[in-house]
C-alpha cells in the first residue's frame, strides 16, 4: 500500500525545490512564473519551471517539466506535487487541466497536490478531487 502521507520535512523540501525552480522560470509573455516539485516513490524530489514560447501554445507548464525530470531520473510514481504560483489568499494556483491528466499518468487518486505561493502554503487537494472520474492507464490495459 503506497504511503501518501507528506511529512513536514518533505513538504519543506518540496517547497524549497519548487520556489527555486520558479526563480528559473521563463515566462516573459504571461509574467506568471511557476515552479513545481514532485516527490517520487523513492522519496526523491524532481523540480520544473514553466518555459513559455513566442508561439504561445507551445509553452510548457512547470508540472510537465517536473514530471519529465522524474521520468528521466527513473521515477515512475508521483506521491506528492507542490506547485508555487503567484496567487494566494483565495486565488491559489492549481494545475491546469492538461497537467492534471499528466499527473494522472503517474499518480494514484490519493496523490497529494499542494498549492503554494512565494509567501505561503495554500490548500491541499488530492488528484481525485481535481480530476474526478478520470481516464487513465487502466482503461487502456483493460482492452
Ligand atoms: N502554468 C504552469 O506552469 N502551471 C500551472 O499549474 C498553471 C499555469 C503556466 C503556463 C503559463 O506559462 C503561465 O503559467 C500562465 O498560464
Amino acid at each position: 500500500m503506497p504511503n501518501f502521507t507528506l511529512t513536514d520535512s518533505q513538504q519543506q523540501a518540496l517547497l524549497d525545490a519548487a520556489r527555486q525552480a520558479r526563480g528559473r522560470a521563463y515566462a516573459p509573455y504571461s509574467n506568471y512564473p511557476v515552479g513545481a516539485a514532485v516527490l517520487d516513490e523513492s522519496g526523491r524530489i524532481h523540480a520544473g519551471c514553466n518555459v513559455e514560447n513566442a508561439a504561445y501554445p507551445e509553452g510548457l507548464c512547470a508540472e510537465a517539466a517536473a514530471l519529465s525530470a522524474m521520468v528521466l531520473a527513473g521515477g515512475r510514481q508521483a506521491r506528492a506535487v507542490l506547485v508555487v504560483g503567484s496567487g494566494d489568499d483565495g486565488n491559489w494556483i492549481t494545475p491546469c487541466g492538461g497537467c492534471r491528466q499528466k499527473l494522472r499518468e503517474f499518480g494514484a487518486p490519493e496523490l497529494i497536490i499542494q498549492s503554494a505561493s512565494a509567501l505561503a502554503l495554500g490548500p491541499r487537494h488530492t488528484l481525485a478531487q481535481l480530476l474526478p472520474e478520470s481516464f487513465g492507464p487502466g482503461h487502456i490495459r483493460a482492452n
